[in-house]
């Protein structure tokens, strides 16, 4: 029996999901049942069957699957896979800006603790995050950990003000990106979509800038794309479109996201390692700010 094999198997055999991140290593999106953004995959936990959810991707991604769904094993195939962005933001640092700019509102980005979130008024992912910002009555917004997110949310919310919390939180894939690999992919007549994790320079020079989600939605619209994300959603797109191109940074690599192999996957399913647990204490205000996300949707 093949690896792949045994997965399927085991899979039924425990009535387990897999869901797997637009980021994860081919192999993986390849046997998962589900592949999608932060917010589909957050949507798929709570809407799945199955008593099993086995998330490939980062622990973010796990945490956010066990709070929307707490009766339901949530098993993450390598606990170290962490996100750095999410790593900018405590909970401390939340506590002091509310009592800075009293009346604000906490919006996190679902890369975040579990503590964070409970911290939070409300959670969102790239593809909700200006929808999420406009549903809230305040009129200051502290807005963290990705301050490049938070200065797209601004230009698309015009009215309100958003504070960035902390001013320097950054994924070091995303900023890594530069206004030469643009112009060079222009150059060549391709198209050229940004993750908003992408410093604001990436952001105006891109046609357009979107969640991985939203890259898989939009990539009909040109033959030729410059992908400036993660390298591994280049897979998924030509998998989805094996007839057009979709050009990428090879070295845009997160390292945490290739944290899971296909062994790790089946060890998950075979020994029911390593589940997500989540003290009530933070599991309560988490769950509280990530439904409030859910109510409101795209
Ligand atoms: P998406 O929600 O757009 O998939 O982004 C998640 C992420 O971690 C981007 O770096
Ligand atoms: Fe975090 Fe960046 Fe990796 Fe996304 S790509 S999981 S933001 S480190």
């Amino acid at each position: 029996m093949t690896i792949k094999e045994e997965i399927q198997q085991l899979k039924v055999a425990r009535n387990a999901l897999i869901l797997a991140h637009n980021y994860q290593p081919g192999e993986i999106q390849d046997v998962a049942d589900i592949v999608g953004d932060s917010l589909e995959l957050a949507v798929k936990a709570k809407e799945a069957e199955e008593p099993v959810l086995v998330v490939c991707g980062v622990r973010f991604m796990a945490e956010t699957a066990k709070l929307l769904s707490p009766e339901k094993t949530v098993l993450l195939p390598v606990p170290d896979a962490g996100c750095p962005l999410s790593d900018f933001l405590t909970p401390e640092m939340i506590h002091e800006a509310r009592e800075k700019y009293p009346g604000a509102a906490v919006v996190v980005y679902v890369n975040s603790s579990a503590e964070v979130k409970a911290a939070a008024d409300i959670t969102c992912t790239s593809a909700n995050a200006a929808d999420v910002v406009k549903s809230l009555d305040a009129d200051m917004i502290l807005f963290g950990p990705d301050a490049n997110l938070a200065s797209f949310v601004q230009g698309q919310v015009q009215e309100k003000r958003i504070i960035p919390l902390p001013a320097e939180g950054h994924c070091y894939v995303h900023t890594a990106f530069t206004e030469d690999q643009i112009r060079e992919a222009k150059a060549k007549g391709w198209r050229v979509v940004c993750h908003p994790e992408c410093p604001p320079g990436i952001q105006s020079d891109s046609d357009l800038i979107a969640s991985t989600g939203g890259m898989v939605q939009h990539a009909c619209d040109c033959d030729e794309w410059f992908i400036c994300t993660e390298r591994d959603m280049g897979y998924r797109l030509r998998k989805l479109h094996p007839n057009r191109h979709f050009h990428v940074d090879p070295n845009a690599i997160c390292k945490d996201m290739k944290k899971t192999t296909i062994e790790d996957l089946l060890r998950t399913l075979r020994d029911g390692v390593y589940e997500v647990v989540i003290p009530d204490e933070i599991a309560v205000p988490a769950r509280k700010a990530v439904e409030a996300m859910i109510g409101i949707r795209r």
